[in-house]
């Protein structure tokens, strides 16, 4: 019997589009153990709508290991527990597809490295800023060439995250949906600076760079006007902090000083709440380690 756990993530972290994300102290734990059929039982966040068949997203990402491995697969009990809030821009995609692949390269002793892990989640979650950083921890910076996912790993220091969750509906697909297919010249130069400053401002804990840099012309303003208050909350997030679309939404993330948060986290409630949206805010901090057996 193995037990794992897997962190939460955000991505993009205002303009590192599909290229940043940041692992958070949110964790699902997974527990596998072998046995003669494939079971699956979950608990705790959202499991009243997720699919409790042998047949999701973590039991398929979970065989997948065993076919690239060929290796048979005799059966096994999977029961989760999640503290990952769905469909909220923190990553519980790619937790159940790391939890998944992670939880047979463990049990098959690890054929696979970190880089195939990596590069098999990030196939199939169809981009690697989630997954990478769910699986190595820390603030990821990943591209995809023809051969490989190239990532690398930055430690950050303590710093204190609100998210601010409102239930809407907001699927990833949606969110992608809504996006231009080309970006003006003004737009991307204005991102790609910033991401670079991004990197650096949060290595380095500095608070007020980063509130300057968070900006994004690629996908936030297209996003944002289809989540219920959304331009309101991300407003009102960037007078305590520097603040982002987590994700793809429909959360918002904002760095804030230790004293400040939750202040800033009943204000951004009571945005939503002022145009019937209920919410509910985390105050979090980032994760150095990813996905890990227990
Ligand atoms: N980079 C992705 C997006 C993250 O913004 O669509 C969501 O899965």
């Amino acid at each position: 019997m193995i037990k794992i756990r897997v962190p939460a993530t955000s991505a993009n972290l205002g303009p590192g589009f599909d290229s940043l994300g940041l692992a958070l102290d949110i964790w699902n734990e997974v527990k596998f153990e072998e046995a003669d059929e494939m079971t699956y039982q979950v608990t705790g966040e959202g499991a009243e709508k997720l699919n409790q068949k042998p047949k999701n997203l973590l039991t398929n990402s979970f065989k997948r290991v065993y076919e690239i491995c060929d290796k048979p697969m005799r059966g096994v009990n999977i029961q989760a527990y999640n503290n990952i809030p769905h469909s909220s821009g923190l990553g519980s995609s790619a937790a159940a597809i790391v939890a998944g692949i992670y939880g047979a390269n463990e049990l098959l002793t690890k054929p696979l490295d970190t880089n195939a892990l990596v590069k098999l989640a990030a196939e199939i979650e169809g981009h690697p800023d989630n997954v990478a950083p769910a699986l190595l921890g820390g603030l990821v910076v990943s591209t995809i060439t023809e051969s490989e996912v190239i990532t690398r790993r930055y430690e950050i220091p303590e710093l204190t995250i609100l998210v601010v969750k409102p239930e809407v509906q907001w699927q990833t697909h949606t969110a992608r949906s809504v996006l231009p297919n080309t970006v003006s010249r003004a737009d991307a130069i204005f991102n790609i600076g910033r991401t670079a400053l991004v990197i650096d401002a949060l290595r380095n804990g500095d608070l007020d760079l980063l509130q300057k840099v968070m900006d994004d012309r690629i996908h936030q303003s297209y996003r944002l006007k289809h989540i219920p208050a959304g331009v309101a909350v991300y407003e009102t997030a960037k007078q305590f902090g520097a603040a982002a679309l987590s994700g793809a939404g429909p959360s918002i993330i904002c760095f804030v000083s230790a004293e400040n948060a939750e202040k800033a986290k009943e204000k951004l409630i009571d945005v939503f709440t002022k145009q019937g949206i209920p919410s509910r805010g985390l105050i979090t901090q980032p994760s150095s380690l990813g996905g890990h057996k227990l």
